[in-house]
């Protein structure tokens, strides 16, 4: 499977660059969020709110291991697929993934209202947001092929890097 993945905290821009890598790639896109809430009939909040974390972490693996049988797409994942070992493991075999990396306060910026994400929606965005990203942050790494800085920059410029080092790895590669 060759996959361009995109992982990354929440607000980091993943669904949005997605999309815009996608089209220049002229492939498919899948926002991983959204295939579960599709799957599931309801938001991801929802989820969170009814059945718990525990729930959506089952569907959103499920979910992962589903792109499997999918021709080559750029996938968006939930910033938190990457805490789960065998989601790694997945993720490493399904393509090149690719960690838009982001600080707490800009992503907390660019999210805006945090109502539609759970983790962060009760008490002290900042410091929530601050302690998962510092959790993180290695667990981001070890799974990337590649590292783009998202800080400051627009999504169009992040998609342009990416689509280069997907070009540049394709032509290696062939
Ligand atoms: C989560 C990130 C969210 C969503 C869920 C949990 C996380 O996705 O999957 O709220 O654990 O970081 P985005 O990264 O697209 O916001």
């Amino acid at each position: 499977m060759n996959h361009v993945i995109l992982i990354g905290f929440m607000g980091a821009g993943k669904s949005t660059v997605g999309r815009l890598v996608a089209e220049a790639l002229r492939m498919p896109f899948v926002d991983l969020d959204t295939a579960i809430e599709s799957s599931l009939g309801t938001s991801v909040a929802e989820v969170f709110q009814t059945l718990g974390e525990a729930a959506f972490r089952t569907a959103e693996s499920r979910a992962l291991a589903s792109l499997a049988d999918v021709p080559p797409t750029v996938v968006a994942c939930g910033g938190g697929v990457v805490m789960d070992d065998d989601n790694r493991r997945l993720l490493k075999e399904l393509g090149h993934v690719i960690y838009l990396r982001v600080g707490a306060e800009e992503a907390l910026a660019r999210i805006g209202d945090t109502s539609g994400r759970p983790l962060l929606a009760s008490g002290d965005a900042v410091s929530m947001a601050s302690t998962l990203l510092a959790a993180r942050e290695t667990l981001y790494c070890t799974v990337a092929d590649t590292v783009v800085d998202t800080s400051g920059v627009r999504a169009h410029e992040v998609a342009e890097k990416i689509v280069g080092h997907v070009r540049l790895t394709r032509e290696e590669g062939a």
